[in-house]
């Protein structure tokens, strides 16, 4: 038995985007999807009841983080990540290749692994597609990622072409090192940059591997976004339709209607929590930036359209004051909000596209957004 199932409800007649559920060991979710990001085992400032007070349905952490400290072994002997952290919902973890790609300065890419140092402590260390597949077997997600290249933009062909043909590879590497494929599933991520051909290469090595989902990775890296828009309108049809797909690292309110529309079924980014602890908020109107003084003596809140538990109440400058003076509250307020915001921006696409008015939804909601604020 398949560690996960993807039901496809109904596809928009406006628009093509997907809804549809993933059953997964520890429950169903509804996509589309926005995963809050918890790196280190726990989504920042934020509680398991709180992240369930706002409908989050699935959580991503980090292998690469997570191996590093406290070590999967601790992890493992807890009985597994949902127990250590007290999260009985899904759990996907990303399999480190992004990571030392972003973290690490110092690294050397061979056909055996990746060789770098340790982000804190300087140590040389060694991840390989084993290894990504040995520790998060040991952290037990019910989704687990391949471990990849993810190459930087922009990245010439020849380049690109040798990266994809190596994150294959990997690819093959990590099924057949996965030892846990009846509770865990292990999804392929795409590759290839902006290039047609690469990503229809990549797609095609991971389609006959026979993953039980795919992500598409290598976006959100610098490069503008009808290119990320485009690149998705010629991989996503690429995808079997009776698997999730998943977009890497992407989370402004704006990328998650555009890769809804484009056939994506999961979403995941720290750029919520991440702007909401230096006080900048997502809200109906776009980016507010509640440290601002303009702020300092508005008592509304951060987002009068929204029902959140910041929003009912508190005001911008108690959240401003709070934000000022560095207090935890403040950033637990901001992140609660934003996350809120994004979940609640999902449950609202996903209506638009069981009523097949995805498209329309789209412009009303840029009409108060507007389109250049993220
Ligand atoms: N997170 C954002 N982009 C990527 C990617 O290309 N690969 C992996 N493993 N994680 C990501
Ligand atoms: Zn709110």
């Amino acid at each position: 038995m398949a560690a996960i199932s993807y039901e496809l409800i109904k596809t928009c007649q406006q628009s093509g985007a997907r809804l549809g559920k993933i059953h997964t060991p520890h429950g169903s979710i509804d996509t589309p999807i926005f995963m809050p990001v918890g790196t280190l085992a726990t989504v920042k400032t934020l509680s398991p009841n709180e992240l369930k007070d706002m409908n989050a349905q699935i959580i991503l952490s980090n292998t690469y983080h997570l191996w590093l400290r406290p070590g999967e072994d601790i992890i493992s002997e807890a009985g597994g990540l949902h127990t250590f952290m007290n999260w009985d919902r899904p759990i996907l973890t990303d399999s480190g290749g992004y990571q030392v790609f972003s973290l690490s300065k110092l690294r050397d890419i061979k056909e055996e692994g990746v060789h770098f140092r340790n982000h804190i402590s300087g140590e040389k260390l060694f991840l390989s597609p084993e290894k990504a597949m040995q520790i998060q077997n040991a952290l037990g997600p019910d989704i687990m990622m391949a471990f990849d290249e993810c190459p930087p933009y922009p990245a010439g062909r020849d380049y690109m072409k040798a990266s994809v043909e190596r994150t294959s590879r990997w690819a093959e590497r990590c099924l057949e090192a996965h030892q846990r494929p009846n509770e865990q599933a292990l999804f392929g991520i795409v590759q290839g940059g902006e290039y047609e051909d690469l990503r229809k290469q990549s797609a095609n090595d991971l389609i006959s591997l026979d993953f039980p989902g795919y992500a598409v990775g290598g976006l959100s890296v610098g490069e503008p976004k009808d290119v990320m828009n485009r690149v998705l309108e010629f991989t996503t049809p690429l995808l079997p339709k009776d698997k999730p797909r998943y977009l890497m690292g992407v989370g402004s309110a704006d990328s998650l209607i555009d890769g809804a529309i484009r056939g994506i079924d999961m979403f995941d980014c720290v750029l919520p929590t991440r702007i909401a602890r230096n006080g900048t908020c997502m809200t109906t109107n776009g980016r507010l930036v509640v440290r601002n003084a303009k702020y300092a003596r508005d008592f509304k809140p951060i987002d009068e359209h929204c029902d959140c538990y910041a929003c009912r109440n508190y005001s911008r400058a108690y959240i401003r004051h709070l934000v000022k003076c560095n207090e935890t509250f403040g950033f637990r307020l901001t992140s609660y909000h934003n996350l809120h915001f994004l979940l609640t921006l999902m449950q609202r696409v996903r209506k638009a596209i069981l009523e097949d008015r995805l498209l329309d939804f789209r412009e009303e909601f840029f009409e108060q957004y507007g389109f250049n604020k993220e």
